[in-house]
């Protein structure tokens, strides 16, 4: 029997946060965290009202779009993270912008199945996040309809903090929701990601990493994202 052709994508998905790269140099800081092996460019978008912090709009993600690419020309997923109340009319705008996952927080939204279709109408993955102490509970009636969860290991509005232990727990109840769904949903996880903490992180079922400061806080971005590959792999 032929042997099925090996596919190189990885399964798991290491998404560095642009939130902690140089502003000065961001398009320069995607391509060399692209180059260094990430597979998504995490842009988390602030809107010093949801949260308290105030980041980049629309105008930055339409202008690092065409720095998404690998060296062979691959595009790069922009995996959207909305910190924003209300969500459509940004949600929008992003999709327009070219991102490819959008994600947003239930709370923030008044209406969590028409902001869902409202994404994919434009043809974009959607997402939901959940702050540490928010109930999944959405998740009853909208499974069916999303491609990705988003589970907030730190408080959202700031890189830099410190992994939540719960997170863990809420990351294994997900999973199952996602198993039980028998859907293909990834199962990401934001906040305080480390070398040393993204085994454990996997373990409870993830397979989607954001690192910010884990990243882009080291001076050789390859040398991190092997090393989360090497723990990934154990
Ligand atoms: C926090 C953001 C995160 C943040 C993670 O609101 O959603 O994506 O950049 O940063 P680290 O990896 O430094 O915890
Ligand atoms: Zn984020």
């Amino acid at each position: 029997m032929p042997t099925p052709a090996k596919s190189n994508k990885p399964a798991y998905k290491i998404a560095p946060s642009i939130l902690s790269a140089d502003f000065a140099r961001l398009g320069e800081e995607v391509k060399n965290v692209i180059a260094a092996g990430a597979d998504w460019i995490h842009f988390d978008v602030m809107d010093n009202h949801y949260v308290p912090n105030l980041t980049f709009g629309p105008m930055i993600c339409s202008a690092l779009k065409p720095h998404a690419v690998t060296a062979s020309g691959q595009p790069v997923p922009i995996d959207v993270h909305l910190m924003v109340q209300p969500v459509d009319a940004l949600a929008a705008a992003f999709a327009d912008a070219g991102a490819d996952y959008i994600s947003f927080h239930p709370d923030a939204s008044g209406h969590v199945h028409r902001s869902v279709q409202a994404i994919k109408s434009k043809g974009c993955k959607a997402g939901l996040v959940f702050n540490p102490a928010a109930s999944m509970d959405v998740l009853d009636w909208v499974i069916d309809d999303i491609d990705l969860i988003l589970i907030m290991s730190v408080n959202p509005g700031f890189g830099g903090q410190s992994f939540i232990d719960s997170a863990l727990r809420k990351i294994e109840n997900a999973r199952k929701r996602i198993d039980a769904s028998g859907k293909d949903i990834r199962l990401e996880v934001d906040g305080g990601i480390k070398t040393d903490n993204i085994a454990r992180v996997a373990a409870a079922g993830a397979d989607a990493f954001v690192a910010g400061s884990a990243i882009f806080g080291k001076p050789d971005y390859k040398s991190v994202i092997d090393a989360m590959r090497v723990e990934l792999a154990k």
